[in-house]
């Protein structure tokens, strides 16, 4: 078995869903707090698959886990547990630390000890996989090359200050303990499953339900864009072949800026379901305050992750963008079941 924390959410979930898609893989256990970002709808057709063993609880609480990892023995722990937002963590940054930092900590510490009582050849086939964030390398200018691996790590935001924080934490229990660990660092992620309060998902409900499509500042922040089943096969590909105490950015090879991402949102949106008025979702845009300490540009270069471990995306930002805006169409019951009371208090409490 593997261990999958934070499986309920938007990246993790879709990773226990294509991973469980194989009849052949092995089962997981999949540990998640169940925070406002996390949701069991997500996984509801997992429902009576005896191979998904799913447990309400903290990647920090070190007895549970420890029980977890005695009880399933698991050959792996692939680490998706965070807090994921920036915009929540300007507006409260407790939680990022406590899960992000102190969080990881613990979890590398319960699977250190796991990890060093196993029998040799268990304990050479043990890995620890982190999944972090292309955010931590900073802000790029539009002149300069894309994040590499050997960048060095300049995070803005209280979100990005913590998962820094939690790769160097993993980095350490490597150099110092041996613990074998790979890290991987994504960029933005889009794709089915993925919580309304982020660009993409957000841009398309609000566009559904004839509401402002909010761009902060100007508008020409650069993202680049990667599909979530892609960044799930990038995953399952640095866990069988990735070299133990590496890192490798996963990217899409698709810088778009925000205001060009919700326009062609718009454009897909005007095809797929056009507006009762005949006009174009694109008059729904508006600007809004910037983001404070808002990053301008990230880009991945993705070449080691395609060198090494051949990996490299299958879908481009039209092909990828097509496939999230029908999904939405498709999914309404899961949209109404997350536009909960506490997703409305949210946006009240950003937006106004
Ligand atoms: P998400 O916010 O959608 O999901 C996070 C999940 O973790 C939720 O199910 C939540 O309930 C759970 N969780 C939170 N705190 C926990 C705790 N203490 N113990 C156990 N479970 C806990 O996030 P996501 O977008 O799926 O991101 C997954 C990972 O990928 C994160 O580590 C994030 O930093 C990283 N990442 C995300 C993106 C992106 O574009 N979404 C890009 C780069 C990296
Ligand atoms: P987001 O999805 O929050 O991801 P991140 O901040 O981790 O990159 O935001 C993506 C980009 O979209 C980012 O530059 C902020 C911008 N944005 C808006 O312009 N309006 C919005 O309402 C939101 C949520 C984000």
């Amino acid at each position: 078995m593997i261990l999958v924390t934070g499986g309920a959410g938007f990246i993790g979930g879709n990773f226990v869903l294509d991973w469980l898609a194989n009849p052949k893989a092995e089962g997981i256990i999949n540990l998640d707090k169940l925070t406002y970002a996390g949701n069991l709808a997500t996984l509801a057709s997992l429902e009576k698959d005896s191979r998904h063993i799913f447990v309400h609880g903290d990647i920090g609480d070190r007895g549970l886990v420890g029980d977890l990892l005695e009880k399933y023995q698991p050959r792996a722990i692939v680490n998706f547990a965070a807090e994921s937002h920036v915009d929540r963590s300007i507006h409260g940054p407790a939680d990022f630390v406590q899960t992000n930092v102190l969080g990881t900590f613990n979890l590398l510490e319960s699977a250190r000890a796991y990890w060093s009582q196993l029998p040799a050849e268990q304990k050479a086939d043990f890995r620890f996989l982190h999944v972090s964030t292309d955010e931590v390398y900073g802000s790029l200018k539009a002149e300069d090359p894309p994040f590499s691996e050997t960048n060095p790590y300049e995070p803005n935001s209280p979100y990005s200050a913590s998962k820094a924080a939690s790769d160097h934490l993993v980095r350490a229990w490597f150099h110092t303990y041996g613990l074998p660990v790979l890290t991987t660092n994504c960029s933005n992620n889009y794709g089915p499953y993925h919580f309304p309060e982020k660009l993409i998902p957000l841009v398309i409900l609000n566009a559904l339900n004839g509401k402002p499509l909010p761009i902060y500042g100007d508008g020409q922040q650069i993202r680049d864009w990667l599909y979530v089943s892609d960044h799930c096969s990038a995953i399952r590909r640095v866990l069988e072949k990735g070299k133990i105490g590496e890192t490798y950015n996963v990217g899409g090879w698709n810088e778009k800026a925000n205001l060009d991402v919700v326009k062609t949102i718009c454009s897909v949106l005007d095809s797929l379901k056009p507006r009762a008025d005949a006009q174009s979702y694109a008059e729904q845009i508006t600007f809004v305050t910037d983001r404070p300490g808002h990053d301008r540009r990230y880009a991945i270069d993705a070449r080691k992750i395609e060198r090494d471990l051949q990996w490299k995306p299958q879908e481009t930002f039209d092909t990828g963008i097509r496939k999230t805006v029908q999904w939405y169409l498709n999914n309404p019951v899961w949209v109404e079941g997350v536009v909960s009371g506490s997703y409305r208090e949210w946006l009240q409490k950003h937006y106004q």
